[in-house]
């Protein structure tokens, strides 16, 4: 199975880089699962609102995954509930509007499971994100239960990122680390066999400070004073993303490769995917 996880879509600029470049990706390298993460994907750059949710599955994705900014946009926590393909993180307390992990059919009609989650270091207090992960894939064991399972870790902490990672090896397809804004270089697969990447990157204006207009941040950075609302960066967007080939018969990768396109960052594409397509 071909899984393409899209990060962190920052306002209007990364949605129009999913809109020019998600569909070419989709076809162009036969993918047959297709995730984003659209917490700052409203014009704002602060949360999802039920349009761009249309939107975003218009452009090709199946499955949108959230994160700290779940709620920014507070008609979410409605509409949510009419959003089968949304799913916000698994360790939100109990009673939380939506859904921690959705299980879909994919294209080929093989199944995979969807889990998202928020780390806890440098973030707001959320339940432990370990225990909620181990109970979704001690539900929907890989090969029995789904041919792809695909984390959305959340999270501020590189080193909390990594104990994701190794917590799923060999039962998750891929882990894939969103929140941070910047793509890591360590795309691998671990001795499990499990796909791994710290963070993805956003699907933004890199010419920013973390998708924002620099002038903001930059002023509370020099002199500790807010004096205006954060703005996101309006030049062309680099859609950062992970390709991954997985093995039907265990669920676990064959390969992995970022994507980079568009914008301000170097370019990469997923060379394994071109050679066997
Ligand atoms: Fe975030």
């Amino acid at each position: 199975m071909r899984i393409l996880f899209v990060g962190d879509i920052v306002g209007k600029a990364g949605r129009q880089a999913v809109r020019t470049h998600l569909p070419n990706c989709i076809s162009r390298w036969s993918v047959h699962l297709t995730i984003v993460n659209g917490e700052n994907a409203a014009d704002t750059g602060f949360g999802i609102t039920r349009p761009i949710y249309d939107e975003l599955l218009a452009a090709g994705a199946d499955v949108i995954t959230l994160g700290n900014h779940s709620w920014n946009r507070k008609e979410a926590l409605q509409f949510i509930d009419e959003c089968p393909r949304l799913v916000r993180p698994v360790n939100y307390l109990a009673g939380t509007p939506g859904k921690g992990a959705l299980l879909i059919e994919v294209r080929n009609g093989r199944r995979a499971l969807v889990i998202n989650a928020l780390g806890r270091l440098f973030m707001e207090p959320v339940e432990d994100p370990f225990g909620r992960i181990g109970a979704e894939l001690d539900a929907n064991p890989l090969v029995r239960a789904v041919e792809a399972t695909i984390v959305d870790f959340h999270c501020e902490a590189t080193g909390e990122k990594h104990a994701a990672g190794h917590f799923c090896d060999g039962r998750a397809s891929l882990v894939v680390g969103t929140h941070t804004h910047t793509p890591s270089a360590d795309d691998r697969i671990l001795p499990g066999g499990t796909a791994f990447m710290t963070d993805v990157g956003m699907t933004g204006d890199y010419n920013s400070i973390v998708g924002m207009v620099r002038e903001e941040p930059l002023r509370r950075f020099t002199t500790g004073i807010p004096s205006a609302r954060f703005e996101p960066a309006s030049g062309e967007a680099t859609l950062c993303a992970v390709l991954v080939e997985t093995d039907d018969r265990s669920g676990l990768a064959l390969s992995i490769a970022p994507v980079r396109i568009g914008g301000c960052l170097k370019p990469a594409l997923p060379s394994f995917a071109d050679e066997k397509s």
